[in-house]
């Protein structure tokens, strides 16, 4: 029988991002991110919303404070805004960006609570973008100078730092498929720009290991488990083809295995140019791999559909807020196969989450049980991993609060606390308090 209990030590935390907690998109020098000019334009987001003031953050990060460590949190994931640390992308500082993050740090240690960086979760500046953004090699260098400049100033504090969040996301999702900022719809654009973001976190390891005595230094990355409807061969190959495009594509490269040989083959003419030491520099060993986990795939080739041969299970008792379909095992899985088939000695689970239509009830609260229930699934499967032997050092709810939610605009609740966006008030959902037990526990209670 699987115990219940975490190892000492063990990571509780949760995660945001930048712009979709901040807001304050104009205050103290903050200069434009692709993000602000994709929300502006209409059509883009579900809502109409332009993600200013999402959670007003800039303003109230001390109220966030204070719901973790009504949870327990050991632990938080940040991440910065590039364009408040340098408006333009690649020119002057802003000294006032970089002591907003100063603030947050000290507060956060204040109150015992570890922040894990994320350097980049998707706010480029827009000068950056107006010059061809990550396709343009001249992003690389800024991002390398982005992160020198952060890590330098904050680096006596803070020992975690993860270069990137879900490369696929930056690159297939924003760049091929449109849904996010900039919103291009161009294969080959989108495959330079995933080496490039992958080239660019190659060579910020050793700045960051150079300016931070102690770092640990990893990368997050996004994983969907891809499984074959039916055992038979067609099933099976475009299982195998999707698991190398998604998961491998930007896994093998960072461990130095390169890109997986018939993704290469199949992108055709499409493929990035790689310059001659590039796999060499995105190889750099890094000492920690944060997962994000949400769902699965299923593939079947007879369902084939212009653009996607590929969905969830429609069963609609079974998803989460949006159609993704809520899979515990799904977790397992992946961690058994990057534990055993990688030599990673920490991993963080950095996201996982679940979205539902939340409601203040009339006794105030929010009764958010099927929220409860998917965290405890998905804990339940991460300690047996543990037990199995792989290191999983943490896990991070997605997230702190409801937030803007991208291209969902604020109609999207991930959140443990539920935020009232015509007050900001945040009042922490059922979740959250049994949350925050399991955390002071270190112990998967009820
Ligand atoms: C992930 C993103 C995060 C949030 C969750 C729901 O892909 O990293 O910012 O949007 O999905």
């Amino acid at each position: 029988m699987t115990s219940n209990v975490f190892p000492k030590g063990f990571i509780w935390g949760t995660a945001t991002a930048s712009f979709q907690i901040e807001g304050a998109s104009h205050e103290d020098g903050r200069g434009e991110s692709i993000w602000d000019r994709f929300a502006a334009t209409p059509g883009k987001i579900l809502t109409g919303e332009t993600g200013i003031p999402a959670c007003d953050s800039y303003h109230r990060y001390q109220d966030d404070i204070v719901l973790m460590q009504a949870m327990n949190q050991n632990a938080y994931r940040l991440s910065i805004a590039w364009p408040r640390i340098i408006p333009d992308g690649d020119g002057k500082v802003n000294p006032l960006g970089l002591d907003y993050y100063d603030r947050v740090t000290d507060n956060l240690l204040k109150a015992g609570i570890a922040p894990f960086i994320t350097l980049y979760h998707w706010d480029l500046p827009q000068a950056l973008q107006d010059e061809g953004g990550w396709a343009n090699h001249r992003t690389i260098d800024a991002y390398v100078r982005f992160v020198d400049i952060t890590v330098s100033r904050l680096g006596d504090r803070v020992k975690h730092w993860s270069t990137h969040n879900e490369p696929w996301c930056i690159s297939f999702l924003s760049h091929e498929l449109g849904a996010h900022a900039p919103g291009l719809t161009d294969r080959k654009i989108a495959l330079q720009v995933a080496h490039n973001v992958l080239l660019s976190h190659g060579l910020a390891v050793p700045i960051i290991r150079q300016r931070c005595p102690g770092a640990q230094v990893g990368i997050v990355l996004n994983f969907t488990p891809a499984y074959p409807a039916t055992d038979s061969v067609p099933d099976q190959v475009l299982t195998r083809q999707e698991h190398a495009r998604f998961n491998l594509w930007f896994l093998d490269p960072i461990v130095g295995r390169g890109y997986p040989q018939d993704a290469w083959e199949g992108y055709g003419r499409d493929v990035p140019q790689v310059g001659s030491d590039d796999l060499k520099y995105i190889a750099t060993p890094i000492d920690y791999l944060g997962i994000n986990y949400y769902s699965r795939k299923i593939c079947h080739d007879p369902l084939q559909e212009p653009g996607s041969c590929l969905r969830n299970v429609r069963d609609e008792t079974n998803m989460n807020g949006g159609d993704w379909e809520i899979y515990p095992q799904g977790l397992y899985d992946l961690l058994i196969w990057i534990g055993l088939g990688y030599n990673f000695k920490n991993l963080f689970v950095t996201e996982n989450g679940a979205s539902y239509k939340d409601r203040i009830s009339p006794d105030g609260k929010i009764h958010d049980s099927r929220r409860k229930a998917f965290i405890h699934q998905h804990l339940e499967r991460l300690l047996k991993a543990i037990e199995a032997g792989i290191p999983v050092r943490g896990y991070f709810y997605w997230s702190l609060m409801d937030n803007f939610e991208w291209a969902l605009g604020t109609s999207s609740r991930f959140g443990l606390a539920y935020t009232d966006y015509s007050t900001q008030k945040r009042t922490l959902k059922e979740s959250a308090i049994w949350y925050g037990k399991v955390a002071a526990e270190n112990a998967l209670s009820e």
